[in-house]
């Protein structure tokens, strides 16, 4: 591939979750890569999932690249309460009205939103087709196109039916980012961040050097951005495809992010800001646990700056108290048996699996809030 485009392959083991893939990145990446997108299609069916906002922007693009193929599309209303089973229906109410065989493939042209809803019904859908993903956020470039995580929303809580199924390929142009609205890029960076925090000391150096220019979204730059972080990604779910262990590792700052979410009612913050809360309520914790370790304010204070410079913020823009936010951490999902559990961190690339008292988990909140 050319100097700007990479190509970073996935492989996850597993009698059920067995795949191999490639993530193609960079500026261009959907018209140059090699093989094209069109080769990953492999019947002659095509349907494309998108939402009201990506698809008067891309939608063409897409379907340019696609000439031998019978196309069709599906276009979902934006936004994350629309990640539901009936939004699910209207795409194999989409399928059954193109009488789609087993050889269809389906292509999500959008964020995390519809990579997940996407990914859920090819996993369905005659127990299962081809599906590719084509990510237009940051954060679906970084995290969800990759890995094989799968849902939709019910009413009692997020992402609560799903199931892994990996694409067959996975196509990161960063040309599709010039539209991306400012907050939605830093929210982005959250999950980028995140990978050098657990476990990449170099790349989190990296970031703070080049956060400037990765701000105004420059190519080279964010296209290695990417690249880094879908490797760790790539390398993680690699060694743990169903989150058994080291998966957990990725979810740094998202129990505490999660009860973020919930308590802004899932309008009052995005995703990403509530990760980026998040890892520093676990930096805060990681304190309290490890007093004597290089946990000391500076890694609490380089993690704080580099979220403040990636545009991030570092408390919730909506009134909230510890004992509510403790309370929503105890119904995540993550929870085992009634057990939080937690990934605190030793430092800068060093986070691990761990769990803390209430009272730990309170004056974390309190040192955010
Ligand atoms: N499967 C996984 O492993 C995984 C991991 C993390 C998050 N997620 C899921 O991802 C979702 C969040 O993803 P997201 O942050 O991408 O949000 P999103 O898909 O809702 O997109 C954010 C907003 O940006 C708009 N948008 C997308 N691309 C655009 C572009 N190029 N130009 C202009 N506007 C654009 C969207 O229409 C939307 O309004 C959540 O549902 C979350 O649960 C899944």
């Amino acid at each position: 591939m050319s100097g700007l485009l990479h190509r970073v392959d996935v492989s996850t083991p597993g009698a059920s979750t067995a795949a191999n893939y490639p993530v193609f990145i960079g500026s261009g990446v959907l018209k140059q890569a090699v093989p094209a997108l069109e080769s990953f299609c492999h019947g002659a069916q095509v349907l494309v999932v998108s939402n009201s906002t990506v698809a008067p922007l891309y939608l063409d693009r897409l379907l340019a690249l696609l000439p031998n193929k019978a196309l069709s599309h599906c276009i979902l209303p934006d936004g994350e309460s629309h990640k539901n089973l009936q939004q699910a229906e209207r795409i194999f109410t989409a399928l059954s009205a193109l009488r789609a065989s087993r050889d269809v493939t389906l292509i999500a042209l959008g964020g995390g939103m519809i990579g997940d809803i996407t990914g859920f019904a090819a996993s369905l859908w005659m127990r299962g087709v081809n599906f590719i993903q084509v990510p237009t956020t940051l954060l679906a470039m970084v995290d969800s196109s990759v890995g094989g995580k799968t849902a939709v929303n019910l009413a009692a809580g997020k992402n609560l039916i799903g199931a892994f199924w990996q694409p067959v390929a996975v196509f990161a142009d960063t040309d599709l980012l010039d539209t991306l609205p400012a907050r939605e890029l830093s929210a982005g960076f959250a999950e980028v961040l995140k990978y050098g925090a657990i476990n990449d000391a170099d790349f989190f150096a990296w970031l703070e050097q080049n956060v400037n220019v990765l701000m105004h979204k420059e190519p080279t730059l964010l296209s290695e951005a990417i690249r880094r972080s879908v490797q760790n990604k790539a390398d993680v779910v690699g060694r743990d495809p169903l989150e058994r262990g080291e998966r957990m590792l990725l979810n740094f700052g998202h129990t505490f992010g999660h009860a973020l979410e919930l308590a802004g009612n899932y309008g009052g913050i995005l995703h990403g800001e509530a990760v980026a809360i998040g890892m520093l309520a676990a930096a805060h914790l990681s304190a309290q646990l490890h007093p004597n370790l290089a946990v000391d304010g500076q890694h609490t204070l380089r993690l704080q700056n580099l979220i403040r410079a990636f545009g991030l913020p570092q408390k919730p823009a909506f009134a909230t108290r510890s004992e509510e936010l403790l309370a929503h951490m105890k119904l995540d999902k993550k929870s085992l048996s009634g057990q939080l559990r937690l990934i605190p961190w030793r430092g800068i690339g060093q986070a691990y699996v761990g769990n803390a008292s209430d009272e730990q988990i309170l004056r974390a909140w309190a040192a955010i809030l």
